[in-house]
């Protein structure tokens, strides 16, 4: 992107001054994996005025936007992203509201904050979202899931804005939903959302929270990653194929297959994008060559 600090200051004069704005902002501090390049644009809109007047200016100057949840999920190259990141974690997005056994839960919202408060609401069938270190938005674009769960089989609706700032109500038949993906959700950003959960006991929620940490601590490493790095292809687990394969510890630089997990490949404190890179590519070739299967990456990623 050229002529940065322009940009800079024209955006900061057409938005509130409760938006946050910087420039050159190492990414590798909003990602799991610690890794990846600076964004030209760093911008946390205060609100959804502020968000459409962002994407109103990409447009007008051609510059991408991307949106940016808990970066968990997310691999971001070592040379970082020409455009705007927009980032929802001001609180006008992070909301959490529970009527009954339904939710209303903004963007930004944590989805362990969110699985806490159904707790506290003794509302059941949130329990999966407890381990998953992302945002509400990530996961619906994601269609996030753990422990047998999916994100979308709580969603009631989904409060969306394009890329032009025009915001819409969609319900789940017309989002496109699969394993991992919600198509609706590429091109244009999830504001909110409302969930529905159902009364519970909150002893038997606590128990079943408990029990999926307990799985999560036992079965995944807590060294820096993106999760699972591949989506499970038909017939066997990716985590167990890449252990079948024997590639646990294998590495690349900085990065390594996860001892604990073979879907985690996780970042030993140096690692870069490309030995991350490096690293899916060796695996996949692995996976093709001796198993003839394709593994197909679930993390997202972003820049070169
Ligand atoms: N396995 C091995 N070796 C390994 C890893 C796994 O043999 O190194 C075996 C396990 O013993 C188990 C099977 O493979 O029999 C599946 O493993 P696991 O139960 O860990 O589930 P997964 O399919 O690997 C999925 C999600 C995870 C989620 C867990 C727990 C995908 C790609 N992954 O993992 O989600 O946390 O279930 O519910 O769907 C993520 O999406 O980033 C993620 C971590």
């Amino acid at each position: 992107m050229k002529n940065v600090a322009d940009h800079l200051e024209i955006l900061r004069s057409r938005l509130s001054n409760a938006s946050v704005l910087k420039s050159a902002e190492p990414l590798a501090k909003h990602t799991t994996l610690r890794v990846g390049g600076p964004a030209d644009l760093y911008v946390e809109p205060a609100g959804e005025s502020d968000l459409a007047e962002t994407l109103r200016f990409c447009k007008e100057h051609a510059i991408p936007a991307f949106v940016l949840g808990r970066g968990s999920n997310l691999l971001v190259g070592d040379a970082g992203y020409r455009g705007v990141i927009l980032c929802l974690n001001q609180p006008a997005f992070c909301q959490i509201a529970f009527e009954g056994c339904q939710a209303a839960c903004g963007a930004g919202a944590k989805l362990k904050q969110v699985a806490v408060e159904a707790r506290r609401q003794s509302v059941t069938g949130f329990e999966f979202l407890e381990g998953i270190p992302g945002s509400v938005g990530g996961a619906l674009r994601m269609n996030a899931g753990a422990m047998g769960g999916a994100t979308f089989e709580l969603v009631q609706s989904v409060r969306v804005m394009d890329f032009n700032g025009e915001i819409r109500e969609c319900l789940p038949a017309e989002m496109q939903v699969n394993y991992r993906h919600c198509a609706a959700l590429d091109d244009r950003i999830a504001l909110s959302a409302r969930f529905q959960g159902r009364p519970g006991i909150k002893e038997e929620i606590e128990r079943r929270m408990s029990e999926y940490s307990r799985k999560r601590w036992s079965s995944q490493p807590a060294a820096p990653s993106a999760g699972c790095m591949f989506k499970n292809p038909a017939g066997i687990p990716a985590g167990r194929l890449i252990d079948e394969l024997g590639l646990k510890g294998t590495r690349v630089g900085g990065a390594r297959v996860s001892l604990e997990h073979g879907n985690f490949l996780v970042n030993d404190g140096n690692a870069t994008a490309g030995d991350i890179l490096g690293l899916i590519a060796l695996v996949r070739e692995r996976a093709r060559q001796e198993r003839g299967i394709e593994l197909e990456t679930e993390v997202q990623f972003l820049g070169a």
